[in-house]
Order: structure tokens, then C-alpha cells, then sequence
């Protein structure tokens, strides 16, 4: 019997959502521990030995989260060697658009000359690129859509607040984007594409991460509120409960693993995700030194800069995870 995940493309055939290029940008200013200690009261020494973190990207003035998304999404357009033409579905996993409507994602779709298909945001802070991702999966899966952008883009500078130590150290700018392509596999792990996704949330945990403003709230954009500990707490054992799914799913294992590809927020969770599922410290790709957590963007950062530097090469089987506001939480099983 077939599984529902395959559905056909054509009699008989099996439906992949294929990675057929990657993008990605970052804003040009780049602020290090160093930049911080003079704003607030913090080291390079607290920030390192607590979240990995030595530098971040900044949005300059009037760079907007469309423009980042833009460019990365023009960026793996260039790398897929596609047109605007020739996609018909945008994503953009985001947290911070640049107006409260419309989409980020529209406004991409205009930016890059798009004016058929669709285009919409999802909401899932940090976890949004790996549910921006499993929803334009499940698009083209059913084949009502055959090629997609997908984007994880943030502004997170325009809701920190730059007075709080204990959130404005953590997060950066940039954007990243993906373009994945419906083509017809054998159903079988190893085919290319997205092999699984497993997407969950608990709206009880909203105290611990939230932002204290909104449009139908206070009317205000409002800053970012994180009991860091607490979010600690429940990270390792959220975003290893949905790898441990994706692995079950796929009859896979770490050791099947060839890059493990975490949300990142903090080299401390990065590593006791990994170790607890026996993952390889050699397999694992860390950016957060260099990019500090950037929500939905850091994943699809992460991937670009892997994909760049050689490492993540075609047929690769890649795990991404992520954990976020909400809580929300997934992970995604990609053979390259
Ligand atoms: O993207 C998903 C969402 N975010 C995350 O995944 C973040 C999850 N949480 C974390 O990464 C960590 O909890 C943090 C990095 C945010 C904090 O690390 P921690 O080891 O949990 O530290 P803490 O919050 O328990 O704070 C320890 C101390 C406190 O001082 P006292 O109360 O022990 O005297 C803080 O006031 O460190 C102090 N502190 C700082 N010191 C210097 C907090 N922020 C800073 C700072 N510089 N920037």
C-alpha cells in the first residue's frame, strides 16, 4: 500500500520536494561582544561561554526584512538557475515583517517580478523556517504547486531592547532562502527531497518568549521577553523528541546522518541536542559564533553557509531542527 506522503506526480510515480538551490544574505554591519560591552553591562567572556556567540549582523537603517528575504531569494534563484518565472509558490517563515500586513512574502514576490502563484508568511519565530519549509512540502506534494521559494527572513535588532543584557547579546539579522522543486522520486529514503517534517506546539509555554506588543494589543511593535533559562530547560528535550520522530518515520539513525543542521540559538543547546541522540560533534554545522540567533533566518543561514564551503553536497542526508516562541518546534529529514 502506498503511504499518503507519496502521492503521484504522474501514475505511478512518487512526488519529492527537491532542494534545487540555496541562498542567503546578511546585512554589512557586523557587531561583536566587544561593540555590546560598550552598550550594555556584559563581556565577551559572559557571551561566549554562555551562547557561543562573538559576532551578529545588523540591519542597517531602512533595510527592511523584505529586503533581506529579497536578496537571498534572488540569491538561490541564481543558484537554482530559475526565474521568478518559474515559481509558483512563496513562503516566508518571519517574526518580524516589515508591516503588520501585507505578507513579507508578497512583497517578495513583487520584488522579484512574480505576479502568478501565491505568496504568504508564517508565524513560527524561530522554528518558522522549518514550518515554511514543511507547509510549501506539503503544497507540492499534493501537486497543486510545483515550485517553491522558501525563505526564513528576520529583523529580530527591531524588537530587541537594547537596554535588556539578557536578550539584546542573542540575536541578529539576515535572511536565507531555498528553492525546492516537485520531481518524481522512487518513494524511498534514498530518494532527494524532503523525506519527512514533524511540526509541533504548546501555547502554554507564551510567557517564556514572547514580544510585549501588538496590533490588536497595545497597538505598539513592543520588545522581545525571554525567561532564557526556562526556554533552556525545555529545548533539548523539544527539538530531539521531533529528530527522534523524523527518525522513526524514515527507519534512519544518527550514524545515517551526514549533517545535522540545528536552529541556532545556542552552541550549549546545539550540543547536548547532538550528544544526546549520539549525533557526531564532526557532523554538526554551527554558525552561531558568527551570525547569533537570527530565528527563522538561522537555519536556512546556516545551510547556505554549509552549502558554500563544500560540505553539504547533493545526495547528503541533512537533519534541521528548530525550537522557538509559542513554543513551537520541528524538524525536517532532507536528502540533498
Ligand atoms: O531561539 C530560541 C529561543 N532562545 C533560546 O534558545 C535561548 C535559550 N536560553 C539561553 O540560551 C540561555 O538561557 C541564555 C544564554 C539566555 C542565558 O544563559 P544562562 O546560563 O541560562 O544564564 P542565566 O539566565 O541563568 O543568567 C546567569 C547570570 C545572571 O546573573 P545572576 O542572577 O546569576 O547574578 C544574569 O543576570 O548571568 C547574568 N546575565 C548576564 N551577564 C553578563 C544575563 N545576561 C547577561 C549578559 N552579560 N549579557
Amino acid at each position: 500500500m502506498r503511504s499518503k506522503r507519496n502521492r503521484h506526480l504522474t501514475s505511478g510515480k512518487h512526488i519529492r520536494s527537491v532542494v534545487r538551490g540555496i541562498g542567503s544574505y546578511l546585512p554589512a554591519n557586523k557587531v561583536s561582544n566587544a561593540d555590546l560591552e560598550k552598550m550594555v553591562d556584559t563581556t565577551d567572556d559572559w557571551i561566549v561561554q554562555r551562547t557561543g556567540i562573538r559576532n551578529r549582523h545588523i540591519a542597517a537603517e531602512g533595510e527592511t526584512t523584505s529586503m533581506l528575504a529579497t536578496y537571498a531569494a534572488r540569491a538561490a534563484l541564481d543558484n537554482a538557475g530559475l526565474n521568478a518565472s518559474d515559481i509558483d509558490l512563496v513562503v516566508v517563515g518571519t517574526a518580524t515583517p516589515d508591516y503588520t500586513f501585507p505578507s513579507v512574502a508578497t512583497q517578495v514576490q513583487a520584488s522579484i517580478g512574480m505576479t502568478h502563484g501565491a505568496a504568504f508568511d508564517v508565524q513560527a519565530v524561530c522554528s518558522g523556517f522549518v514550518f515554511a519549509l514543511a507547509t510549501a512540502d506539503k503544497f507540492l506534494l499534493s501537486g497543486s504547486h510545483k515550485r517553491a521559494l522558501v525563505i526564513g527572513a528576520e529583523t529580530f535588532s527591531r524588537l530587541l531592547d537594547w537596554k535588556d543584557r539578557t536578550t539584546c547579546v542573542l540575536f541578529g539579522d539576515g535572511a536565507g532562502a531555498v528553492v525546492l522543486e516537485a520531481q518524481e522520486g522512487q518513494g524511498t529514503i534514498r530518494d532527494r527531497g524532503v523525506l519527512t517534517t514533524h511540526l509541533r506546539s504548546d501555547g502554554r509555554h507564551r510567557e517564556k518568549l514572547y514580544v510585549d506588543g501588538g496590533p490588536s494589543s497595545t497597538g505598539t511593535v513592543g520588545h522581545l521577553r525571554m525567561s532564557g533559562r526556562e526556554v533552556f530547560r525545555h529545548a533539548v528535550s523539544m527539538v530531539t523528541d521531533v529528530m527522534t520522530d523524523a527518525f522513526a518515520a524514515t527507519g534512519t539513525s544518527a550514524e545515517d546522518l551526514d549533517w545535522f543542521v540545528p536552529h541556532q540559538a545556542n552552541r550549549r543547546i546545539i550540543d547536548a541536542s547532538a550528544e544526546k541522540l549520539h549525533i557526531a560533534p564532526s557532523k554538526i554545522v554551527v554558525t552561531v559564533e558568527d551570525h547569533g540567533n537570527t530565528s527563522a533566518a538561522s537555519i536556512p543561514l546556516a545551510l547556505a553557509t554549509a552549502v558554500a564551503d563544500g560540505r553539504i553536497k547533493p545526495g547528503q542526508l541533512v537533519m534541521i531542527e528548530a525550537m522557538g516562541g509559542g513554543f513551537t518546534w520541528g524538524s525536517a529529514l532532507i536528502r540533498w
